[in-house]
């Protein structure tokens, strides 16, 4: 299934984007900053894949952040709900057609960190899939072997630093590791995720960075913190939680993106 580039085209008329945003669970509210906003529903676009999590909406939104014009994707598909792990493969291959060259990528995550509190915001430097999926797998081509060793653009992540300083706003940098879910993880797999080096666990990402890669679209990605990771302090974890403690940690992650905006 693919995305008519067309239709997106003539829905959006003279509007294009050269940095394209993906909200995580909790994040939606970052759509409220945009200027000049074009919404479009997922449902209007033949192929477009669409998200059934609570927490997530399903639009497409063209819009302005701090001048510069952005393509954002409000709510987006998980692996654990169809179990493809390419499920995100049409969303980003018609961004790319419009002309994306920048994907900035949100979540949710645990943290696995004393010093990575909820609220706070990491910056992802890097990543471990150690799911056992890999969106590429089936792909025919050569360029299925797509190199991983900077899938986190270095100059992006250093703009977003800038962002964050100039801002006086604090930004962790770490680790992500993807698990499945949809269950959460167990004590257990949270120490073994800690022992393999990751600061933060999560459901998305990942997937997500390997089709852009694969694209050749530069990637920037950011962990808003919802909540430690099962066992570190007792408590059950639960989506409510996530969905919760999101746009605190979301409201600042939406002010370093809109610092770094101009720089990218
Ligand atoms: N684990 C996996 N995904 C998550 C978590 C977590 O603890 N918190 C938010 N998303």
């Amino acid at each position: 299934m693919s995305v008519d580039p067309g239709r997106l085209r003539s829905l959006l008329g003279d509007r294009t984007a050269r940095v394209a945003l993906v909200l995580g669970s909790g994040l939606g509210g970052l759509v409220d900053a945009l200027d000049d906003r074009l919404r479009i529903p997922y449902g209007d676009l033949p192929g477009f894949p669409q998200s059934g999590v609570s927490g997530h909406s399903g639009e497409l939104v063209w819009g302005r952040l701090s001048g510069v014009p952005v393509i954002v994707l409000s709510g987006r598909i998980h692996y654990y709900e169809a179990g493809d792990a390419a499920a995100m493969r049409p969303a980003l291959e018609v961004l790319k057609a419009l002309g994306v060259e920048i994907l900035v990528l949100t979540n949710a995550a645990g943290s696995l960190k004393p010093e990575l509190p909820p609220g706070s915001v990491m910056l992802i430097d890097d990543h471990i899939n150690f799911s056992g999926r890999n969106p590429l797998i089936g792909e025919p081509s050569d360029a299925r072997f797509t190199g991983m060793t900077e899938a986190y653009d270095g100059a992006l992540r250093g703009h977003m630093r800038a962002a964050a300083e100039s801002e006086s706003l604090e930004l962790a940098s770490g680790v992500y590791m993807w698990f499945s879910g949809p269950s959460f993880e167990t004590p257990a797999e949270i120490r073994m995720a800690r022992t393999l080096g990751a600061d933060a666990v999560g459901m998305s990402t990942v997937p997500e960075t390997i089709l852009a890669r694969f694209l050749g679209l530069r990637v920037v990605a950011a962990s808003v913190v919802t909540n430690y990771g099962a066992g570190m302090t007792g408590a059950e974890l639960s989506h409510q939680e996530t969905k919760d403690v999101a746009p605190k940690g979301g409201a600042i992650l939406g002010r370093i993106l809109a610092a770094a905006l101009p720089r990218f």
